[in-house]
């Protein structure tokens, strides 16, 4: 049994998808701690509700980036998680951190990578008339948005597309991908090592990472 961290700022959708996800025992783990830098984001009542411990980093109460890296760093080590979800969790992380968990630590980013890192990316999407769009997971690197891809989901976007049908289109694949994703990470089938992600020989890829087309 896998111990896992997630990480959070808002709803936590992808929290409770991760969460039914090892209730129902598809993934062989279980999320032992909810950490949010949004005292309200309605994700910690979602961990709550589960009895799952939950931490506030308020990052408006530290003088520096680097002292909330510090003191999530000493939180993340304390507790020795086999892996940290960056899922729906809007700080730039540092350095520091990001090298010391560069092995364990993954990101959920709405938009195919390396196209449109940063933030509103349905927006640039819809405003630049792509045709195509979706999500990627990588694990962590010093990097905003940029560190080795594990994952891509793709949907193709539609003439009656507006932010919100895509943001809810995105978050439907998000809550399959993701924690399809976790499953394989806990059953080692997906591992970091030597500065490449590895898959086991039963999982399909293309081109080196999980590619998956939804229709949603
Ligand atoms: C997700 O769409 C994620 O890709 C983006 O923020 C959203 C978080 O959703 N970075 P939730 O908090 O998991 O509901």
């Amino acid at each position: 049994m896998k111990k896992i961290a997630i990480l959070i700022s808002g709803s936590g959708s992808n929290l409770g998808a991760i969460i039914d996800a090892c209730d129902k025992n598809i993934i062989s783990g279980e999320v032992s701690l909810v950490i949010s830098n949004n005292p309200n984001a309605y994700g910690l009542k979602r961990a709550s509700s589960k009895s799952i411990e939950t931490i506030v980093l308020d990052h408006r109460k530290y003088k520096s980036r680097e002292e909330f890296d510090n003191e999530l760093e000493h939180i993340l080590k304390r507790n020795n998680f086999d892996l940290i979800v960056l899922a729906g969790f809007m700080r730039i992380l540092g350095e520091k951190i990001t090298k010391k968990f560069n092995n364990k630590m993954i990101n959920l980013h709405p938009s195919l990578l390396p196209l449109y890192p940063g933030l509103n990316t349905h927006e640039k999407v819809i405003k630049n008339n792509e045709k195509i769009h979706g999500i990627s997971i990588h694990y962590v690197s010093n990097e905003l948005d940029a560190g080795p891809l594990i994952a891509q989901g793709i949907i193709k976007i539609k003439g009656s597309d507006s932010v919100e049908t895509v943001t809810e289109r995105i978050h439907k694949i998000e809550h399959d991908l993701l924690p399809d994703v976790i499953k394989e990470i806990c059953d080692e089938k997906i591992y970091f090592r030597d500065g490449n992600v590895q898959f086991s020989k039963d999982i399909n890829t293309t081109n080196g990472i999980i590619v998956k087309k939804y229709n949603v």
